[in-house]
């Protein structure tokens, strides 16, 4: 967990006193989007559905959850014979992802650890999935080459992540999403597909998720003073504001919230 501490403080103090809210959210911890009529047409009701949809496995795999969260997007996927880790930089997390495993009954079949997903694995996967998870890295060829390290051949990489459309590390709003969000860069797409096809991975889908964001109209001139007012330190106040800077930044077409599905070759 070395050099993350700020952003496991950031989860942390997410989490604290609102387990009954993460419960209600089917312990996502991710954006709540507007669901499409083709999505609904075809059953899927939330982020989780469609990423259970896209990881098409049909066969018994073994599933990494990098930056899991407290455990919903696992407890999707693993359905009736799946396994699966879910790894999380947050102590609260992990312990709500575990209660939540044992009330399911699917304590022989999902673990979650409190480990970055810069460190290595003790076992590999069919299945990588990370869902707002990345943008923290420090060193994203460096984090998706050590992922990729731990996917099976044929294995799969899915990632949804939001990503700047180009350098925009001047931006005033990009340096209150990150202050708030203890982001040490904000990658851009561009660096998610070289990062990924550095690693050996071949890029096989992509999905703009964007305009199905829901986002508040906050003026820039209103965030970037109450980020003045707000100072510095990790505060849910500063994580709400790092929110809305985002927001403001889909809407300015500055970062869009990407799909993207990788595979390993099976050779
Ligand atoms: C916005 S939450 C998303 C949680 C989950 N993927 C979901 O969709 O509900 C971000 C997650 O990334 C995790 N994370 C951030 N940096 C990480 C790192 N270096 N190693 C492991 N997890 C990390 C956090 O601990 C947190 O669980």
């Amino acid at each position: 967990m070395k050099g993350y501490r700020a952003v496991a403080d950031v989860y942390d103090a997410l989490l604290r006193g609102e387990n009954a809210k993460v419960s209600a959210g089917n312990f996502a911890i991710h954006k709540n989007l507007t669901i499409p009529a083709e999505w609904r047409k075809a059953g899927l009701t939330c982020t989780n559905d469609w990423i259970v949809q896209q990881a098409s496995l049909n066969n018994p795999s073994n599933i990494l959850d990098a930056g899991c969260g407290v455990g919903g997007t696992l407890f999707a996927l693993i359905a009736q014979m799946h396994q699966g880790l879910g790894i999380t930089l947050s102590d609260e997390q992990r312990r709500v992802a575990e209660a939540q495993a044992s009330q399911l009954g699917l304590e022989r079949r999902v673990r979650f650890l409190t480990q970055s997903y810069d460190q290595p694995l003790q076992e590999s996967f069919d299945l990588i999935v990370a869902i707002e998870a990345l943008l923290h890295s420090h060193d994203l060829p460096a984090t998706i080459a050590n992922l990729s390290r731990h996917l099976n051949p044929g294995g799969r990489l899915i990632l949804l992540e939001d990503m700047a459309e180009s350098d925009i590390s001047d931006d005033p709003l990009a340096g209150i999403w990150s202050s708030g969000w203890a982001l040490t860069h904000v990658y851009t797409r561009e660096e998610f597909e070289q990062a990924i096809q550095g690693a050996g991975l071949v890029l096989e889908r992509h999905e703009n998720f964007t305009p199905m964001v829901k986002s508040r109209r906050w003026p820039g001139s209103l965030l970037r003073a109450l980020s003045v007012v707000l100072g510095h330190g990790v505060s849910k106040r500063r994580i709400f504001l790092g929110g809305l800077a985002l927001e403001h930044l889909y809407r300015s077409g500055k970062v869009c919230y990407r799909f993207l599905s990788a595979k390993r070759s099976n050779g």
